[in-house]
């Protein structure tokens, strides 16, 4: 065998791409399991598509065995990296058979097989299926698989259809990353479902014993995903079963793996008692994401990773459309963009700032991103406003049909819009390549019976990209009259140069009612009357854009306070009171609506205002408008919390979680006043997770002393309830407790590293729930997060680098925490075995 160098920390650009001059189309796979030794025999069926070596990609495999065409290989005709085995003169057509061996139970990265309490499972994307045997561990080759599992484990799952126990044969071809295993000693909740071409499918929801009862909601969402997608995109399912498999241990939320979806736990398992209102939209939503990838994803599925978005932005936005359908359209909108403005403004605005379709990446788990997944659905959402709904219909139509069985990309995708519609896609087109949020001023005039509008667009630098063109920005708008009657329904008006304008004849100047429902990610700047906002507060016709009057406003008294020390004004204050009490409203917005910006979201903003944010301030100016809040509708908040009760039977449902969420809300506000004796009284009542959580929240607020023991005692035999524990008691501690409490934690005999729930629920709970207590200005919060993304990246990189974005706001604060969190960045990336993950992402950061 010849040697060669395997290369560390390699940049891969996307100008690169090259197909493979060797195929792969039939893949067979025998598996002996075992925690230690488990044995892969690989038998890959392979074609020259072109001159050149063929280079398979293999990590921590011991290689027992290779032969091509049932002849064992002499050592001149391959050689071996720690990442990769080349054949040298492969013939044009043959079968190459290895057998490797691995150790699933050493696997904590949990990547490739690994094992979580006791049963074998999976994680292949992006990169996993190397880590089980040789193979082109890359999207674009696609094969058909059939899978024997030996042994006598009692259950043994993989993609397709079953042909006899362990067997398994997946006639759809797929990629590496989408293959999967599950074995061990799990019970099943079933169901059949019939499909629109008369298909009988078997739906199994897989669970360790003991969870069986809490299958129920996610089964169900199961089938209400697969009526919908045959309903709205005309999409059946293609296989005779249909398995999802909850796992505890697990990186990322869901894995969408052929016939053969893998979850978090946390996905999957609920029940009124232990998962609130939340959970169980996560569950409905994941589920959907998952199922909805069969046609986004695997019949479709992408060239190479740089085309992540294809599959991800657009199945994120269908299943934003489906909440959408299930859940109420206003609630769902609202709620998704302040996700997006929480996660993925913040990244664009940041040094891990990317373009939706990246151009290079080291590590390719660093790009799971919210650009990706959340901005990348912006873009899905943009394209239907500018083709309209039939168009888009259309275009997705012609992509179902041109591409089924390919790897594609985002110029196949927007070829199908262009023929599709006629529309010329070109401009639009740079929403995928030019990073950062755009800005668009806007002003408004009135003269001589003339209202005037006048746009200009800033697409800001980013790192690696400057000067950047003018993006095509679709603005939905409305005009109200001053007494709030709409006088010009929705129109979209398209941004595409620098500069624009839009004129009306009027006898007086109407209120602008624009961006409705968020037609495009970007933040609008715009100084627009105090009057004009409490209309649009009282009267839009558009639900988005009337939450976003009321949001603008409070962030304006939130941001003045901060900056100028002003008080909370009456005009203000009767506004939200005015909402919170209105009876004709409907109970989730009403939530939603007395919400305050978030303590980031200040500080993201004051930073765009060239204010240099402080944590403690912003923590305390919040907390002084809630009281103001809360003393206005004093004598109004115990009988408006009565009328939100949802007796009888919890049902998860969207009407009642609304209520639930209007009452938690005035719950917070009453525990302003009374210092947590409503929260008690709440707290011993509680009969569903979602109040007891509220109820919990404002308990630790108030600073209570006895009820994270009690919570501990009632539920310390329930992991996913205790991961709840963990994180609010640290997201609600007083800031100066915060890191004390946290490092306390960590050696609570419950406190798991290895299992990313947990690790994720504390470190979140500190670094996103407590900002005051991150940035604590004795630097303690740095240097414990710090700690801990070194003592995981050396079992567990990916989930280290994603908790290490915790950092990405560093270049917004004062100097001293500036340097306190550099020094932080400079102390990982100076570590001896950093992690590919680790490391890209702490240089990205200092860059
Ligand atoms: N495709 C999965 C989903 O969005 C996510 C898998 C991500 N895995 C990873 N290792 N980055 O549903
Ligand atoms: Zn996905």
């Amino acid at each position: 065998m010849r040697d060669a160098t395997p290369e560390q920390n390699q940049t891969v650009y996307l100008k690169d791409y090259t197909p493979v001059p060797v195929t792969v189309s039939h893949v067979a796979l025998s598996f002996r399991l075992d925690p230690q030794a488990t044995r892969v025999s690989a038998r890959l069926t392979c074609k020259r598509k072109g001159s050149g070596d063929m280079v398979l990609d293999g990590e921590m495999l011991k290689l027992l065995s290779i032969a091509i065409d049932g002849v064992p290989l002499a050592a001149d005709r391959y050689s071996r990296t720690d990442t990769t085995l080349t054949l040298y003169d492969a013939p044009d057509s043959f079968v190459l058979e290895t057998e490797v061996e691995i150790a699933p139970e050493d696997n904590k990265a949990l990547s490739g097989l690994y094992m979580s309490k006791g049963m074998y499972c999976t994680q292949c994307e992006a990169e996993g299926f190397r880590r089980i045997t040789y193979m082109l561990d890359r999207p674009d080759v696609m094969a058909t698989y059939d899978v024997e599992i030996g042994g006598d484990l009692p259950v043994r799952l993989s993609n397709g259809n079953e042909t006899g126990p362990g067997t398994w044969h997946d006639p759809w071809p797929k990629p590496t990353y989408l293959f999967a295993l599950v074995a061990g000693d799990l019970l099943a909740t079933s169901d059949r479902f019939t499909t629109s071409e008369g298909r009988d499918v078997t739906l199994n929801v897989w669970v360790r014993p003991g969870d069986e009862g809490l299958t129920a909601f996610a089964m169900d969402s199961l089938k209400r995903s697969m009526t919908w997608d045959e309903e709205v995109y005309g999409r059946p399912y293609d296989l005779s079963v249909f398995n999802i498999v909850a796992v505890d241990d697990f990186n990322m939320g869901a894995m969408e793996n052929k016939g053969l979806n893998i979850f978090n736990s946390k996905y999957v398992l609920a029940s009124p008692a232990t998962a609130t209102d939340a959970d169980f939209a996560n569950i409905e939503s994941i589920v959907a994401h998952e199922y909805f990838h069969n046609w986004t994803g695997n019949r479709i599925t992408c060239r190479d990773w740089f085309q992540l978005c294809l599959k991800e932005g657009l199945t994120v936005f269908r299943d934003q459309q489906f909440s959408q359908d299930e859940r109420g359209f206003a609630t769902q909108r609202i709620g998704d963009v302040l996700n997006l403005r929480a996660r993925q403004f913040r990244e664009d605005a940041g040094p891990l700032a990317h373009p939706v379709r990246p151009e290079s990446f080291v590590e390719i788990n660093n790009f799971y991103t919210a650009t990706i997944y959340e901005k990348g659905a912006e873009l899905i959402g943009m394209l239907r406003t500018l083709v309209g709904p039939k168009g888009y219909d259309a275009g997705c139509a012609l992509y179902f049909e041109r591409h089924d069985g390919d790897a594609a990309t985002i110029e196949d995708w927007l070829a199908c819009f262009e023929t599709a519609t006629g529309r010329d896609l070109s401009q639009f087109k740079l929403w995928y390549a030019q990073a950062g949020t755009p800005r668009v001023q806007v002003s408004e005039t009135f003269k001589d019976g003339i209202y005037r509008i006048d746009l200009k667009q800033i697409v800001p630098d980013t790192p690696g990209q400057t000067d950047k063109c003018p993006m095509h920005i679709p603005l939905a708008f409305g005009l109200l009259s001053q007494d709030g009657t709409e006088t010009q329904a929705t129109q979209v008006h398209e941004l595409t140069t620098e500069t624009g304008s839009m004129t009306f004849e009027m006898s007086a100047k109407p209120v602008l009612s624009i961006l409705r429902g968020f037609s495009a990610p970007v933040i609008l700047e715009f100084e627009q009357t105090e009057s004009d906002r409490l209309t649009l507060l009282a009267h839009d016709s558009d639900p988005f854009n009337r939450w976003e009057a009321g949001r603008v406003l409070a962030k304006d008294r939130l941001m003045r306070a901060v900056t100028k020390d002003a008080g909370f004004d009456d005009a203000w204050l009767n506004a939200v009171a005015a909402l919170a009490t209105d009876e004709l409203a409907d109970p989730a917005f009403r939530a939603l609506a007395l919400a305050l910006p978030s303590e980031d979201d200040l500080a993201q903003s004051l930073y765009g205002a060239g204010v240099v944010p402080d944590p403690d301030r912003i923590y305390a100016v919040r907390r002084a408008a809630q009281l103001a809040i809360a003393a206005r509708l004093r004598d109004a908040l115990p009988g408006l919390r009565d009328a939100m009760a949802t007796p009888g039977n919890y049902d998860p449902k969207a009407e009642d979680a609304g209520k639930r969420a209007l009452a938690g809300r005035l719950l917070g506000l009453q525990t302003m006043l009374d210092g947590g004796v409503a929260a008690r009284t709440a707290y011993d009542a509680a009969d569903n997770m979602t109040d007891r959580m509220a109820a919990f929240a404002n308990l630790l607020e108030a600073g209570d002393t006895t009820v994270a023991k009690q919570f501990e005692n009632d539920w310390q035999h329930d992991r996913l309830v205790m991961d709840k524990w963990f994180m609010a008691q640290v997201a609600h501690a007083a800031p100066r407790d915060a890191v004390t409490l946290a490092d306390t934690l960590t050696r609570h005999p419950d406190f798991d590293a290895s299992n990313p729930n947990r690790f994720r629920s504390l470190m979140a709970g500190l670094t996103a729930g407590n900002p005051a207590g991150f940035h604590n200005p004795d630097g303690s919060g740095y240097k414990f997060l710090a700690d801990w993304l070194l003592y995981l990246d050396k079992s567990n990189p990916q989930t280290t680098a994603r908790m290490s974005t915790a950092f990405d706001g560093w270049k917004r604060y004062d100097a001293d925490r500036q340097d306190l969190m550099r020094a932080q960045l400079q102390r990982i990336s100076g570590t001896e075995g950093l992690s590919r993950d680790l490391s890209e992402m702490v240089t990205r950061m200092l860059k």
